[in-house]
């Protein structure tokens, strides 16, 4: 269970009601016109966006129920499906799909061709690509000082400084040994501000850790990294790519106002922006004019000192200019401000305010106050500012707008006003994966509607298999296929919830 479902101090939004429209009045609806993207055209504006559902082998391969996973959702036809966010290194990164080796194409072939068979061609997909830099779990404390920590002259003086002159000026094991014994108030104010970091919460690299060769050398080795993967993208069947630029990831944190590198690729606006133009022109030289290329990037980061909606018009409209074939808008989702984590976990970036943003709920706040806006279309605002933008600028590049959508009245209303081109839902498709071609069909009365509190978000704030409350208890269902893993109903690690929608 969620924060936000056990938060009792705040009075939940209800669902918003919900008119279903008939077949008739669902085809002249613009939510199923098509819709121009680059060199292609999406047979509705209907999206799904990328969501992480832990299914991959711990190899980054695709499994058989990561192909469920995807059949389910083109069951559905959605214009547009975006896989999950998929590693671009040959980097070991647990049950996460990867895209950095050559021997990942053969299963994502597969993918591909589930997609184009269960949505029976009328679906475009994407990969979404992403980069990260290392996070470590939250260390006992005893082995970040005695193993992690390394040692400076800053340990010593503060030591003196405390009174424990004999210890800060012994050897290496006597100041470790009295930075142990020190009550924990006390050895947090030793400690530099990244070393408190890295003991509260676990180390994490940062783009401006420029003494880090590898960091320091990413505007030389990312452009290469996305275009390859873009390309096995591409040599997979896949119809493009969605380059992630948002959310706790490196390129996100290249655009962040708080990148702060000194060579050129952080500081103003127009070099926070400059490596991910140089990635997108890698990718595009790589795959051609054809192959469908976007990004997902962030309308506001929710961070202090981070970046909000100026800056993400003005990105918008670069990467406009450079050619890119659509805008994903989403918002927050950053490591800067997130709870802290168990000692043996990792930070997870959807729980503090700014994951909020990203994912919210029906408490995301009080639905007492006036002002509230809720979950609903919350984050509309920032693409259609954004689309303002793009479009003041001469441009006619799709922007995508996505946060809490799950009527049809909404998704079509975000259309009419202009908000944005493309409508993503990422939870109500998960709750029901078939729900756009219900609606399209005018069965919209069997939609099962998602209650946006999050049981799915703290399944993967878990590192488990992501699946919807709604329906990971139904055993009767049957499958409406015969399942990739030879299961009649394919259940999760622990035999207790069913893993594919029903
Ligand atoms: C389980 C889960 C996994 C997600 N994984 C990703 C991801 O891999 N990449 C991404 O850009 N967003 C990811 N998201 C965010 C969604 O794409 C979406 O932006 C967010 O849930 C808000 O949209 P919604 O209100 O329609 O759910 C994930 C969301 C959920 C619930
Ligand atoms: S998709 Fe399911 S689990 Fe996730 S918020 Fe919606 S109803 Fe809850």
């Amino acid at each position: 269970m969620s924060d936000s479902e056990t938060n009792t101090r705040t009075r939940a939004h209800a669902l918003p009601g919900a008119h279903w429209p008939t077949r008739d009045e669902a085809s002249a609806s613009l939510l199923f016109q098509p819709g121009r993207i680059g060199a292609r055209t999406a047979r509705t504006r209907t999206w799904v966006p990328a969501m992480v559902p832990w299914r991959a082998s711990d190899e980054g391969f695709v499994t058989p129920d990561v192909r469920d996973w995807y059949r389910r959702f083109a069951d559905g036809q959605p214009g547009v499906l975006v896989l999950e966010a998929t590693g671009i290194r040959d980097v070991p990164s647990g049950p996460l799909l990867r895209i950095g080796h050559e021997r990942f194409v053969p299963g994502l072939r597969e993918l591909a061709s589930d997609v184009r068979e269960h949505s029976q061609g009328r679906t475009l997909s994407l990969v979404q690509i992403i980069d990260f830099l290392a996070v470590r779990r939250r260390p006992e404390k005893e082995k970040f000082v005695q193993r992690f920590l390394e040692l400076t002259r800053a340990h010593r003086d503060g030591l003196e400084r405390l009174g424990r002159v004999e210890a800060a000026r012994g050897d290496e094991a006597s100041v470790r040994r009295a930075l142990l014994e020190l009550p924990h108030d006390e050895l947090l104010g030793v400690l530099a501000p990244r070393e408190r970091e890295a003991l509260e919460f676990g180390y994490r690299e940062r783009v401006g850790d420029l003494h880090l060769a590898h960091v320091r050398e990413l505007p030389r080795s990312l452009p290469s990294l996305f275009a390859d993967a873009a390309a096995r993208a591409r040599e997979a069947g896949f119809d493009g790519v969605e380059l992630h630029y948002a959310h706790a990831y490196t390129m996100a944190s290249f655009l962040s106002r708080t990148n702060d590198r000194d060579d050129g690729y952080g500081g103003s606006p127009q070099a926070r922006v400059r490596l991910p133009l140089e990635i997108f022109e890698a990718v595009r030289r790589q795959v051609g004019a054809d192959f469908l290329v976007g990004c997902r990037f962030l309308g506001d980061e929710v961070i202090e000192g981070g970046s909000r909606i100026d800056d993400a018009c003005f990105y918008a409209e670069q990467f406009a200019r450079a050619g890119m074939d659509f805008l994903s808008l989403s918002k927050g989702g950053k490591f800067d401000d997130a709870k802290q984590p168990k000692v043996g976990a990792a930070v997870y970036p959807y729980t503090g305010p700014s994951g909020q943003e990203c994912m919210p709920t029906v408490r995301i706040d009080d639905a007492r106050d006036p002002a509230s806006r809720g979950p609903f279309g919350r984050n509309l605002g920032l693409a259609r500012a954004v689309r303002e933008r793009v479009r003041a600028a001469g441009f006619e590049t799709p922007v995508v707008g996505a946060g809490g959508i799950g009527t049809f009245g909404l998704a079509e209303s975000a259309l009419r006003e202009g908000d944005c081109d493309f409508v993503a839902a990422a939870r109500q498709s998960l709750a029901d994966p078939e729900w756009w071609r219900k609606i399209e069909e005018g069965r919209g009365a069997e939609v099962r509607r998602c209650e946006f509190t999050n049981y799915c978000e703290g399944l993967d704030q878990q590192h488990k298999q992501v699946t919807c409350k709604l329906w990971d208890r139904d055993f009767d269902t049957p499958l409406p296929w015969p399942s990739a893993t030879g299961a009649t109903l394919p259940l999760s690690h622990d035999g207790k919830r069913r893993l594919i929608a029903p």
